[in-house]
């Protein structure tokens, strides 16, 4: 049986929909790919809590949500006050799993492929602005670097773009890749407000932290961003075009609707051209999802046309991602 040895950033709704898979699926681990994981650190804004045999994941659960913080466990375990790059630096491990929303997080993702540890994430800025260097890094360490539930949740959409079409050459793809402005928008619809429909989006723990980055395109616009990297080369979020939906009005989104087309916010992405914007599609087109489903519709030259579609946000469903990739990790530092 291999350990793995896993430190956690972030304890949030997707931290703790990962760790709770971790736990649901121990023996799933073991049986299947000879897996244990062992996690040894958590870390999320109030400190890291570090314990080298391991921590127990159902109390740090149950801390987590009776208190709001990890913070409150100092009755079992030491909680240190480390910045992520010296939580990186100072705490063993294999892997690091970050599931934070840190902006600057590329820092210690590559202060963690220095020093030989592996890394899989959810965080789509370090992607969207320093996509060549992580991977280069990564390559060049022979280390794997993972960011499935960067876009589409947990719908393998990177894992298809990087490692199944290996022989294929994408022309274009087009996608709807924000659950939060689907839902707003399909609310619209049914004549609930953009103002209503946004707190309830909010309440069902599908926006982000801070929505505006949901209404405004950015998120899609990261997720876009990543897809053009892996798709044709490499390029940064800056170098795109975001138009969000903060201006579609309510006589919009009817009208479309009176025509059999309903308004999306779509990205299109074709080598060297991003753009993300809210666009009339009609009701039969892959990408007139609903709720909070995803689409994209990719055009190759061997395949043609190829539709993937799936849960894009939730918790359980992006941590599906988080968790595979984990998975893919261990496999890969096991078989160095
Ligand atoms: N806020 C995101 C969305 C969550 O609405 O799609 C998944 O990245």
């Amino acid at each position: 049986m291999d350990e793995v040895k896993l430190n956690i950033f972030g304890f949030g709704n997707v931290g703790r929909a990962t760790a709770r898979i971790l736990l649901e699926k121990e023996s799933v681990f073991k049986e299947r790919y000879g897996l244990v994981f062992k996690v040894l650190s958590i870390s999320d804004t109030s400190g890291t809590v570090w314990l080298p045999e391991g921590i127990d994941l159902h109390e740090a659960l149950l801390v987590k949500e009776n208190f709001g913080k990890l913070s409150a466990w100092i009755n079992d375990y030491e909680v240190y006050n480390l910045s992520p790059t010296e939580a990186v630096r100072e705490i063993e491990g294999d892997l690091i799993v970050d599931v934070t929303n840190d902006k600057n997080a590329w820092e210690w993702h590559m202060e963690a492929l220095k020093i030989g540890k592996g890394v899989v994430t959810s965080n789509k800025p370090p992607l969207a602005f320093h996509y060549s260097e992580l991977t280069e890094k990564a390559e060049g360490k022979g280390l794997p670097y993972l960011f499935e539930a960067t876009v589409m949740a947990g719908t393998p959409v990177i894992g298809l773009l990087r490692e199944t079409l290996l022989g294929d050459s994408i022309e274009s793809i087009e996608a709807v890749l924000n659950g939060t402005t689907t839902y707003i928008l399909t609310q619209m619809e049914e004549g609930v407000s953009f103002e209503e429909a946004l707190k309830d989006a909010q309440k069902l723990g599908i926006a982000e932290r801070d929505p505006s980055g949901d209404i405004l395109g950015i998120d899609a616009g990261y997720k876009a961003t990543i897809l053009h990297c892996l798709a044709f080369k490499p390029i940064t979020f800056d170098e795109i075009t975001v138009r969000g939906i903060a201006d579609v009005s309510m006589e919009e989104v009817r009208k479309s609707r009176r025509e059999g087309k309903t308004i999306r916010l779509v990205a299109s992405i074709e080598e060297g051209a991003v753009s993300v914007g809210p666009r009339e599609v009609p009701r039969g087109s892959p990408l007139a999802v609903s709720s909070t489903q995803n689409a994209a519709v990719m055009k190759t030259d061997l395949l043609g046309e190829l539709v993937i579609k799936g849960a894009g946000a939730g918790l359980r469903e992006t941590a599906s991602g988080v968790v595979s990739d984990i998975v893919k990790a261990a496999l890969k530092i096991r078989g160095a």
